[in-house]
């Protein structure tokens, strides 16, 4: 497994890598999550490319980037178990030179949900994946769900830029008490770590009703929410959404494809979740 740090000698190395090439874009801390990424990665191409960036542009508060996880070593242990070619790690100043001032804004999926309670933040997305893609030229690149509106985003920029990436979304992995695995769960408090799975039985509640044939948007999102209010450790509630697929507009109906998706505040952690109605 070869360590990159600069641009120039990723892209030499991607360029002269057997193809077809897989890139996992990760911000490093790697958990199940990314090694099921991974080992798709792994199954679908010939050459698997892992990138760890904790990428400065996507953090609105920087007490949040500061204290962000990060586990360099122990990451790069897990790749080399999960038979990864190359792993792209470079410096904030080789992704944002002196000077640096292009931005990828992805329009409207980005002002929804997640944008409104971390404005910049899709921009600061969507800007660093255009770089990793136009570095490694990627033949096909995996996100996990959990992060559903990212996903949605990345697939609408690679579409809408032409980037002749395929994008692949594969399952959120969780822990066996449903909790969504992310990096920022280590950061939970004992207590809080025991009530957390909350958001996932509130999304199952939902859910359920949809299952049941409930249909009204307002009777879905009242659902998640009355299970998300009986959990005291829940401090806050960002948004709870039942919006389209494609568009994530809120729904009135859910008549095709829809996301059920909500955010909430535990301490200093924001949780976020959702599950696909398809
Ligand atoms: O999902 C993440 O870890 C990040 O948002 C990504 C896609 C690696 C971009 O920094």
């Amino acid at each position: 497994m070869r360590v990159i740090n600069t641009n120039k000698e990723m892209s030499r190395a991607c360029r002269e890598a057997v193809k077809p090439v897989g890139l996992v874009p990760t911000m490093g801390a790697l958990h199940s999550g990314h090694l099921s990424l991974i080992d798709q990665a792994r199954a679908d191409n010939l050459t698997a490319v892992v990138s760890i960036f904790v990428n400065p542009t996507q953090f609105g508060d920087p007490k949040d980037l500061e204290k962000y996880p990060r586990d360099m070593e122990g990451d790069l242990d897990l790749l080399r178990h999960h038979g990864v070619d190359l792993v792209y790690a470079p410096a904030p100043e080789e992704v944002y030179p002196e000077g640096f001032d292009t931005w990828v804004d992805v329009g409207s999926l980005a002002d929804k949900l997640e944008g409104i309670h971390r404005p910049g933040h899709f921009r600061g997305v969507a800007t660093v994946v255009s770089k990793l893609f136009n570095v490694m030229l990627p033949n096909r690149a995996y996100f996990g769900q959990k992060d559903g509106q990212q996903t949605a985003l990345i697939q609408k920029l690679a579409r809408d830029l032409d980037m002749g990436v395929e994008v692949v979304v594969m399952p959120t992995i969780r822990e066996s008490d449903g909790l969504a695995m992310s990096s920022r769960n280590v950061q939970l408090s004992p207590e809080q770590r025991q009530a957390a799975p909350v958001v996932h039985r509130a999304l199952c509640q939902s859910h359920l009703l949809w299952i049941q044939g409930e249909r009204d948007g307002d009777t879905l999102r009242d659902a998640a929410r009355t299970v998300l209010q009986s959990e005291s450790k829940v401090e806050s509630i960002d948004y709870v959404s039942v919006a389209g697929m494609l568009t994530l507009d809120e729904l009135e109906r859910v008549d095709g494809r829809a996301m059920v998706s909500t955010a909430v505040q535990m301490g200093a952690v924001r949780l976020i979740d959702n599950i696909v109605l398809e």
